[in-house]
């Protein structure tokens, strides 16, 4: 925080209101005093994501995530804490003060990392264009990549050898350790080699336009047939999806998602620019909210085998659960998208894309295709399957025109099936509710707090309870920083997580005097500790805490310390039974 002054700082506080950089990622609906949406860290389909533009916070109710505008920008977009302030302060056009201390050294090395990256997709792309690149420009020819499509894509080739590419990253500067962070080398106690070798290379370039990675096609019959670079700070396969830095930009409106990078790139060159892959594993809901940043529609385009039947399954739940339209396109004629256009054309992809179904159809398709409906136990149960289905729509129209149709497949009546889905309805409502009330009750309690970030509090649940409120007032009430201390006393603490809180807050206080406690935290805390903290301020015990209760606090803090020390640890079986009640009384 130093690094950037106070007076920096605070600039850019007022420049960057968090509301409005909030609502970049987040649709908010104003509600009294604070905005409401879905939380944009984790899954929900109520809002438990609050944004208080009197304070400068946001604080997740159900997942505690929490902190002011820096933080938010360091968790959705995965940066550090000064490659944030930069970030932020690039939006609003404000000169960043230089300082060495600037750059941590994390983002030094993911800046080295991703440098790197580009020397080596040049050198990929190079070697493709010589004359060593012969075969494999030979292949992709084959599977019909014009040269634009091979230059658009910077599609390249690592040759047959062990350490062509070390040997040019060294010639430009790399060192070994280098080469060992970038992922590009395997090493062995042999030795250190080329990770990728006699491979067709793709880069992996996200939404900012940095290579983050590679993924390789062998050319030989190799067990792995495709390779990507190693997870490291840059590469994470889960957060990113391939050609997302064309895709975003697209006038379909919607995004296209096919499983390999081959099938993406065939789209883009028969001009379907929307298309998007997963890198290598199957779709994660940081990916949905990714694409959800650029559009709420999706077109699902997996390859036509029952691996791609399960994982179109899984993406649709996922893709729901983040508010996007799905619809969902079968290839026939094909194993993928990729065969399709090469087999029968654009033409005919297109209207394969016009005559998608949406996520009810295809569910409904996917069970009528396991049942015959001439048996009578099958019709039952495929029934059954079909409403379970149904009981998930909201509109009631729509489940009309979805009843008629299973009315005309099945041979019942609409009156019979209209009845048998209300209570498979109203079954449905029972359990949301239940799982809403559960989720309000561990909202209201803290008892579902982050275990990662205070895991002792989990033992000792009051006297962590106690610690809270006194942070909660040291961040509420700086100006009682004196009295405060006079009161209570790190030694008095329980739990380390609150007592190094505690110590370093009262000593950056009273250096900072005139700074604001919350806007403190995201420069002294990791992303994942601010959001408990937060969480210390809005729990609603702390909340009815008032400047004028610190005696009263401290006594209830020394007398959890001390029947602590009495009683040593709660055994692990007092641990499990506190739980189960805590459960029962939860329900
Ligand atoms: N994949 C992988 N590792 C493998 C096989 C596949 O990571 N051993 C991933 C790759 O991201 C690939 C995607 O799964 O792009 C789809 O795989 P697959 O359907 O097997 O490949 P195709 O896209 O059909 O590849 P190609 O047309 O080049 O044979
Ligand atoms: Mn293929």
């Amino acid at each position: 925080m130093a690094a950037f002054g106070e007076e920096f700082l605070s600039e850019l506080r007022n420049r960057c209101d968090i509301v409005s950089v909030v609502s970049r990622y987040v649709e908010l609906k104003k509600s009294s005093s604070s905005f409401v949406g879905l939380c944009p860290f984790h899954n929900e389909k109520t809002p438990s994501f609050h944004v208080n533009p009197a304070k400068q916070f946001f604080y997740c109710f159900g997942c505690h995530a929490g902190g002011d505008v820096i933080t938010f920008v360091m968790k959705i977009e995965n940066l550090t804490y000064p490659e944030a302030v930069n970030f932020l302060a690039e939006s609003v056009g404000m000169h960043v003060p230089k300082s060495t201390a600037l750059d941590s050294e994390i983002s030094l090395l993911r800046k080295k990392i991703l440098e790197m990256n580009r020397v080596a997709a040049r050198f990929f792309h190079d070697t493709l264009m010589s004359e060593k690149g012969g075969v494999a420009l030979e292949y992709i020819k084959k599977r019909g990549l014009l040269p634009t499509t091979v230059a658009r894509f910077g599609i390249g080739y690592a040759p047959e050898s062990w350490d062509s590419l070390i040997k040019h990253m060294q010639s430009k500067g790399y060192s070994r350790d280098d080469l060992k962070a970038s992922g590009l080398v395997s090493t062995t106690e042999r030795g250190m080699f080329d990770r990728f070798r006699n491979r067709v290379m793709f880069p992996i370039i996200d939404y900012r336009n940095n290579v983050i990675g590679f993924g390789g096609r062998a050319l030989a019959d190799d067990p792995a047939k495709y390779l990507n670079t190693s997870e490291n700070i840059v590469f994470r396969k889960g957060e990113n999806l391939y050609a997302l830095n064309h895709a975003r930009t697209n006038k379909l409106g919607s995004l296209i998602l096919v499983e390999g990078y081959m099938d993406v790139i065939s789209l883009h060159q028969a001009g379907f620019n929307a298309a998007v892959a997963t890198l290598g594993t199957a779709l994660t809901p940081n990916q949905a909210r990714l694409m959800k940043r650029y559009t709420d529609k999706v077109i699902i385009c997996y390859d036509s085998d029952a691996a791609g039947k399960n994982a179109t399954r899984r993406a649709i739940e996922i893709l729901k659960n983040v508010d996007i339209d799905v619809k969902v396109v079968t290839v026939t004629g094909g194993k993928d998208p990729d065969e399709f256009i090469k087999a029968h054309g654009a033409d005919k992809f297109r209207e394969l894309l016009d005559g998608s179904s949406n996520d009810v159809e295809y569910k409904l398709g996917e069970i009528s295709f396991k049942y015959n409906l001439n048996i009578d136990s099958e019709k039952a149960a495929c029934v059954r399957e079909y409403l379970g289905v149904l009981s998930g729509i909201r509109s009631r129209v729509e489940r009309e025109v979805y009843i008629d149709r299973i009315a005309r497949e099945t041979g019942l009546t609409k009156e019979n099936l209209t009845a048998e889905l209300e209570t498979y309805i109203r079954r449905r409502a029972r359990e949301e509710k239940k799982n809403e009330e559960k989720k309000a009750y561990s909202m209201l309690s803290g008892a579902d707090r982050n275990k990662n970030v205070n895991p002792e509090a989990q033992r000792n649940l009051s006297a962590a309870r106690a610690e809270e409120d006194v942070i909660s007032l040291l961040l509420n009430f700086p100006q009682k920083l004196d009295k405060i201390e006079k009161t209570v006393s790190p030694d008095d603490f329980v739990t380390d997580f609150n007592r190094k809180v505690y110590t370093v807050l009262c000593e950056k206080l009273k250096e900072n005097p005139s700074e604001e406690p919350q806007f403190m935290l995201s420069s002294l805390f990791e992303p994942d500790e601010v959001g408990v903290l937060i969480g210390y301020i809005t729990q609603v015990g702390a909340l009815s805490v008032d400047g004028d209760e610190i005696d009263a606090v401290a006594e209830r803090l020394r007398s959890e310390k001390k029947k602590k020390e009495k009683s040593g640890d709660m055994s692990d079986e007092g641990f499990q039974n506190y739980l189960e009640n805590l459960k029962k009384k939860g329900k």
